[in-house]
């Protein structure tokens, strides 16, 4: 029999590439998603994909009662990966409360399930917007947690906190949280990607977007920072680099008999890429020029973050395989492919 995951936000970008690689991987999973930030049509993108549609129930995690019906009917659950959160940095910083209810409450409610259901395994969508601005790089698991820089950043400490404290009352549900760098690109084959259901803010959707002409320009946010062209460096890392990682932190988990403390992991390529060669990487991909403005630094943004894999490769024995051009490949074939649709 297959072993069932509960996959929370499993309609989102993160969520669905990884709920591809868990089917592919031989588990049943069970979506939990609100669609307040996805489509369902990524359920027939998944289906596309793996030929199966997991069981999906639409549900915000905030309504307990709601919650605590679908956990009544579905039994034996071996995992949940929780993904479900708000995610913009800059939207965090101008609406913190709506970050801090949407992001804590499902996270506490979920909990709450994980304990009285006796679910063994949890997995926690982290960030690297943890370490705040960090001087001292790559950043491993063990730096000192800086201040955060935007309230999203916050309820991702808040977040680990929260885990830490549960772990130690309830030391046979076996966490782990992993901190994700920058996750873009898209599914090799082209049937799926990241389908923001509002404007989106991050990077590379930006990129896409520009290229296809939904935006006029690609604002470059920050020039003058003390890096090696004046533009943020960040660690983006393939989508389904991201994905396999969850799988191999997930069976990392079930694979441990015994009580487990609440064990934190960075995924990132060990690679800082800046802005500029981020938009260099895509035009030579995509064979596209840009038009790129100057603007600005945008409020809650660090200044530069790249990771160190040690961790995840002796933890997980995982490492990410594709490079920045696969990414900026992969993410500009699917950004054509969904304007066709
Ligand atoms: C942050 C988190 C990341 C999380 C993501 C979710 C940090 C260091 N990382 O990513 O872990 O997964 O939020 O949203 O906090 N940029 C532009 N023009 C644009 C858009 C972005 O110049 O139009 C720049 C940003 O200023 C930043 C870089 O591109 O320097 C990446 O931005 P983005 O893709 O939004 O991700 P982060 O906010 O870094």
């Amino acid at each position: 029999m297959k072993q069932k995951i509960v996959v929370t936000g499993g309609t989102g970008y993160i969520g669905s590439h990884t709920v591809i690689d868990l089917i592919q991987q031989g588990f049943e999973v069970i979506i939990l998603d609100s669609l307040a930030r996805s489509e369902k049509k990524s359920l027939c993108q998944i289906e596309a994909v793996t030929g199966q549609q997991p069981t999906f129930y639409k549900v915000d995690l905030c309504h307990k009662s709601k919650l605590e019906a679908i956990f009544e009917t579905e039994k034996n659950i071996v995992g949940i990966i929780h993904f479900a959160a708000y995610k913009y940095v800059d939207e965090s910083v101008k609406e913190p409360l709506l970050y801090f209810e949407n992001n804590i409450s499902s996270l506490i409610n979920i909990l709450d399930i994980v304990a009285k259901h006796q679910i063994p395994n949890f997995v926690f969508s982290s960030s690297c917007s943890v370490y705040g601005n960090i001087t001292s790089l790559p950043v491993k698991e063990d730096t000192p947690l800086n201040k955060a820089e935007s309230p999203y950043a916050r309820t991702k400490q808040i977040g680990e906190m929260i885990i830490e404290d549960f772990s130690k009352a309830y030391p046979n549900n076996k966490c782990i949280s992993l901190r994700y760098f920058n996750p873009v690109g898209a599914h090799e084959s082209g049937l799926i990607g990241e389908s923001p259901s509002v404007v989106p803010n991050n990077l590379v959707p930006r990129i896409t977007g520009t290229a296809i002409g939904i935006f006029d320009e690609l604002k470059i946010f920050g020039t003058d920072f003390p890096t090696r062209d004046g533009s943020c460096i960040r660690d983006y890392i393939h989508v389904m680099d991201i994905a396999e990682a969850h799988t191999a932190a997930l069976r990392m988990v079930m694979q441990q008999n015994e009580a487990m403390p609440h064990e934190i992991i960075n995924l990132g390529s060990g690679n800082g890429v800046s802005v500029k060669e981020a938009v260099a990487a895509f035009e030579k991909v995509s064979g596209k020029t840009l038009k790129v403005a100057y603007a600005p630094p945008r409020e809650g943004d660090v200044i530069s973050i790249y990771s160190d894999c040690s961790k995840s490769k002796s933890k997980l024995n995982w490492t990410a395989k594709r490079n920045i051009e696969d990414m900026m490949r992969t993410a500009w074939i699917w950004e054509q492919n969904r304007q066709k649709k």
